[in-house]
């Protein structure tokens, strides 16, 4: 005769318990959230997982609050899937907020699910991923929910720079919750069904009279290009999904590894098409993204940040099968100069790199910093800084080309040798001064070109004594600020036996708690 608790000893129990985590909110609300044209968590965990990979932490876990008629409706997973599986191979551990739940909303148990995984990478030295989609604090739970927020923040925090924390903003991310995202290395959004703001479009209008979408406030486009706040935008959650696959091909699973090494061999690496770049007038712009995909091995370039700041291009390639981070002035955009946005974007990915032993590369065309009262007033002085500061502290590898300007305090910031730089290089072409010719001939010669008998001439003539002196690569290279002046088609060569020489690098900075790079 059965025990009268025999019935949880069934094969058909557990089948039945599963089958219902697995509906999560159920049917109705997966079609609802399908129309929407979005994935529900488990499924864009089998898009972005290695096939059959992933094991579930946490599935029959429930919420405990039993206010506002959360007695009466349990869900198992309570609104979030979390586990560990693998990518490409390598071990990763994530999150995957259940929308069908109660919006995904972060209750108690939901956040001390999140910080389980987050503590299991932490120990084990893996990444994390969370692909977010919630309401926002389980508005039932009150406080327990902020708590469980903080839980996750402090995490964040203390796991930044131990491994690597990847963010997929794939629904709505609102009020405080964008915060973890936020100290997250890398956000990706898809657009038109996701959305970050600390506060809504009805409290915007409410507070400020002003009137926007969503979309317009928070979506994927406004924070690629307007705030800066999302690194990479999807047209589709697939494409998100398979952009966290690329981006893991280029870091390692945590700050004491390398990142993974693909196999390549040598052949013919001199790369003529180089030698035809830079145009004939120093004013002309050009493409460096052209520089770039001829350094880096065929289709690695992963750019980063790239509707954002363009006045410099950052992301990740490979040279030789080797991971690099390149950080480079882009001379198609306002002629590549720094400014508040294009030192913080910069900043930002050299210290990632930094964090996580990705060598960088530098190419320099850089005519200064961008003058005027809006970059003044808005603290073009502390933001250079920081760009200035992460090259400082960096010890990874570190090579620059200059391939053209590298005018003033511009050319000390963008990784130059008395920071640290370990190789640098310029071609023919390089122009290391204080500032261009003209303007240098301006000032210098004032009285000389005023008192002549024809000005313009003599500004010529002057311009031209200024050019032969310092408008070149030589005047540096004499005092060893550059290594070596080398033919642009020779470029990739020298910087695969860079990379190699400089493999076993170790650097390490004084002892002290952390600096306190400017803010
Ligand atoms: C509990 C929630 C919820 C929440 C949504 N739901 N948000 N339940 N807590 N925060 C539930 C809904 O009741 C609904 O349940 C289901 O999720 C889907 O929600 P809908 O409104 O039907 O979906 P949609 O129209 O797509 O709108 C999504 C939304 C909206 C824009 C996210 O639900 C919304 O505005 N939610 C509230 C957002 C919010 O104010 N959150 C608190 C922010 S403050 P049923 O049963 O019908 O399926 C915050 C503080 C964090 O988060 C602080 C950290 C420091």
């Amino acid at each position: 005769m059965e025990s009268v608790s025999a019935a949880h000893l069934k094969k058909e129990f557990l089948d039945e318990k599963n089958k219902e985590a697995d509906l999560g909110g159920g049917e109705k609300r997966i079609q609802a959230q399908h129309q929407k044209g979005k994935l529900t968590a488990r499924e864009r965990i089998s898009v972005l997982l290695d096939e059959g990979s992933f094991e579930e932490i946490g599935k029959f876990v429930l919420h405990r609050s039993n206010d506002f008629g959360l007695d009466k409706e349990h869900y198992l997973s309570d609104g979030v899937v979390t586990g560990y599986g693998k990518i490409s191979g390598r071990i990763v551990y994530l999150f995957a907020q259940d929308f069908t739940v109660f919006g995904g909303s972060l209750s108690e148990t939901h956040a001390e699910k999140i910080c389980k995984i987050m503590d299991l990478a932490m120990k084990n030295g893996a990444p994390v991923i969370g692909l977010n989609d919630s309401g926002g604090a389980r508005i039932q739970e009150g406080v327990v929910s902020l708590a469980g927020y903080a839980d996750i923040f402090y995490k964040n925090t203390l796991a930044s720079g131990v491994v690597p924390q990847i963010s997929a903003v794939m629904g709505p991310c609102a009020g405080g919750a964008v915060y973890s995202p936020a100290i997250t290395d890398f956000i990706l959004m898809v657009e038109n069904t996701s959305y970050m703001f600390v506060t809504g479009p009805n409290v915007v209008k409410t507070v400020t009279h002003e009137e926007v979408t969503s979309e317009e406030l928070g979506g994927a486009m406004t924070h690629a290009s307007k705030s800066g706040v999302t690194h990479f935008v999807s047209a589709n959650e697939v494409e998100c999904l398979l952009s966290i696959k690329k981006l893991l091909s280029y870091i390692p699973q945590n700050c004491e590894d390398d990142a993974p090494r693909y196999p390549y061999s040598l052949a013919d690496e001199s790369r003529p098409a180089l030698n035809q770049i830079i145009p004939e007038s120093t004013n002309q712009p050009y493409d460096m993204r052209e520089v770039i995909f001829e350094l880096s091995d065929a289709d690695s370039f992963l750019e980063v940040h790239q509707h954002f700041a363009e006045n410099i291009v950052v992301g990740f390639a490979r040279i030789a099968g080797r991971s690099i981070g390149i950080v480079a002035n882009q001379p198609a955009v306002l002629a590549g100069v720094l400014d508040i946005h294009s030192s913080q974007k910069a900043a930002r990915f050299v210290r990632f790199c930094d964090c996580f032993n990705v060598p960088l590369l530098v190419l320099e065309d850089v005519p200064g910093f961008l003058p005027g009262t809006d970059q003044e007033w808005n603290a073009i002085i502390t933001n250079g800084a920081k760009l200035l500061y992460a090259f400082c502290e960096a010890t990874v590898p570190r090579i620059t080309v200059i391939t053209r300007k590298a005018y003033g305090g511009a050319y000390d910031v963008m990784n130059s040798k008395h920071i640290g730089a370990d190789m640098n290089f310029a071609w023919p072409s390089a122009e290391i001064a204080v500032m261009g010719a003209s303007g240098a001939a301006e000032i210098i010669f004032k009285r000389e070109i005023a008192q002549a008998e024809n000005p313009q001439e003599k500004l010529q003539e002057k311009v031209k004594e200024y050019t032969e002196k310092f408008a070149n690569p030589y005047r540096a290279a004499h005092r060893g600020y550059i290594d070596e002046v080398i033919y642009p088609e020779d470029t990739r060569k020298k910087l695969i036996r860079a990379f190699e020489m400089l493999e076993n690098k170790v650097d390490v900075l004084p002892r002290k708690k952390h600096g306190n790079i400017p803010l």
